[in-house]
């Protein structure tokens, strides 16, 4: 049995009035948002507001209480890294003192070593698997926060810039910075530390869940090498009685159960060796420089050298602007002009093999601005190509002519608002390099509303609208658009942000 300690906290909807985004363009909004769409958007933003307020809870450890937003409480009944850094930038902007609450939460965990996990576990929720004792971390844990082992994509720091520069109090947002300042510097050390040993700028994940892009197609050829045969029937075990995504959602959109076995042999790889990340980099079979974590991580350098500058320490801000240049050219440095993508690199036990799986993740090095002059042209050329990625509902999570490419499976086809947000602010990154790129960002900023109007605010969408019968995926038969669970947070929390800064005014 679910037992649940939230209270219905009410977070107030106060709207005001936010700086007008200059980029907008209202002739593009009337070709892709239909005038009924337009009519409805501050409604929508308002169900939005709703949606993360039902998603808070709070949550007590050693007599403080701490106010998280789950992901979805269908499932994701824990508080998630990237997902919170992203609702973060949803909550500032109709609650600040939310994002500031939300981000507080997020370090609440935080290791002595730098590490802030990927989930921080409520200790009264058991619906979620694998629950926070699967981890074996009890050794780390601090304040009683129960955590995993592993991270996520570190959108940490650009969320708190982003908290930062939309806060309406200033001395508020500044006591706020100061307060994050020291995490996120342990958490950037950390990664620095123990996923860039060789010092080159790309970062090592140690688990496909790291990526945040849990069940893609990039990490087939690696988890192939995770032997089936030398995963305990413990955990073997363990899955087939305790695993419940695939009955709480849709089987059919959920990871495999031989990939849930590898997911959990890992795990138990890793807690056998006391979470010594040097160790796990360097003998784990799953050993990845992964070229979506590595961009965020060089445009998080950037958040974190600007709120240093913020404050006056100008000689650590330029450390960390020199670790970002140094991961913008490594990034550049993985491109495949053939298949015009940048490719993740396999580094397990020694290999060192080049992945090119034509996935969104190619498209994140634009919001770290590593894609070079000639790269670029190449890039949005397999961009806004109808045959990869530019379909109804773009951008799919796997190109739709890839063999891999699976309509409705977990970051296997469908189009997810995060990735989304990260390529539109990417596109406007290069709008004066770019004859397109402008003009892609604004269709994209509709279309990714417009796919959430449409259709409520889902975990993840159809990103042929319908047409999968075109794609060989003949075998989907929901009449719905949408995929995965519902009211999910982060999809609410990027509509906000998107409506706020580029389409309110
Ligand atoms: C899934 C996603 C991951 C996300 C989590 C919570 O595991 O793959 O990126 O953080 O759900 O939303």
């Amino acid at each position: 049995m679910q037992r649940r300690t939230e209270e219905n906290h009410h977070r107030q909807t106060n709207t005001r009035p936010m700086k007008k985004n200059t980029s907008s363009s209202a002739g593009t909004i009337q070709q892709i948002i239909p005038h009924q769409s337009r009519s409805i958007l501050s409604e929508v933003e308002q169900k939005a507001q709703r949606i993360l307020n039902h998603n808070l809870v709070l949550v007590k450890h050693h007599g403080k209480t701490y106010c998280r937003t789950v992901p979805s409480k269908q499932y994701y009944t824990h508080q998630w890294n990237w997902d919170s850094a992203t609702v973060a930038m949803g909550l500032v902007h109709f609650h600040p003192q939310a994002a500031y609450d939300e981000l507080r939460a997020l370090i609440s965990g935080q290791w002595e070593n730098g590490l802030i996990a990927h989930i921080t576990y409520n200790p009264d929720e058991e619906l979620y698997y694998p629950q926070a004792d699967k981890w074996r971390t009890q050794q780390f844990w601090q304040n009683g926060v129960p955590t995993s082992g592993i991270t996520q994509p570190p959108v940490f720091a650009i969320g708190v810039e982003y908290v930062y520069d939309h806060s309406p109090d200033k001395q508020a947002a500044e006591a706020f910075l100061e307060e994050m300042l020291p995490a996120i510097i342990r958490f950037h050390e950390h990664l620095k530390t123990y996923r860039d040993p060789e010092d080159k700028g790309l970062m090592t994940i140690i688990h496909s869940w790291e990526s945040g892009t849990d069940n893609s197609p990039r990490w087939d050829s690696v988890y192939a090498h995770v032997d089936l045969d030398k995963i305990p029937q413990s955990v073997k075990e363990d899955v087939n009685l305790h695993r419940v995504d695939d009955q709480i959602g849709e089987v059919s959109h959920r990871p495999t159960r031989e990939n849930y076995y590898r997911f959990m042999g890992l795990i138990d790889m890793y807690a056998k060796w006391d979470w010594d990340y040097h160790k796990i980099v360097a003998r784990s079979p799953f050993a990845v420089k992964d070229i979506l974590f590595s961009s965020i991580w060089a445009r998080a350098n950037e958040s974190l050298a600007r709120l240093l500058k913020k404050v006056g320490r100008y000689e650590e801000a330029a450390l960390y602007k020199e670790w970002a240049k140094q991961t913008k050219q490594a990034i550049a440095g993985t491109w495949d002009a053939e298949k015009k993508q940048y490719t993740d690199i396999d580094v397990s036990q020694g290999r060192k093999e080049k992945i090119a799986e034509p996935t969104i993740a190619t498209f994140v090095p634009l919001w770290a601005e590593a894609v070079t002059d000639t790269q670029l042209p190449k890039l949005i050329e397999n961009l806004t190509d109808p045959k990869t990625f530019w379909t109804p509902y773009p951008i799919p999570s796997t190109a739709i002519n890839s063999p891999k490419f699976e309509i409705a499976r977990y970051w296997r086809g469908p189009t997810w608002p995060i990735t989304n947000m990260f390529i539109i602010e990417g596109l406007l990154r290069y709008k004066d390099r770019h004859p397109k790129a402008e003009q892609l960002a604004e269709q994209l900023i509709d279309s990714t509303l417009e796919m959430m109007i449409q259709n409520d605010f889902y975990e993840y969408y159809d990103p042929t609208h319908g047409k999968g019968e075109k794609f060989n995926q003949k075998e989907i038969k929901e009449p719905t658009l949408h995929f995965g669970f519902a009211d999910f947070s982060w999809s609410a929390a990027i509509f906000i942000s998107l409506y706020e800064r580029y389409r309110k005014h």
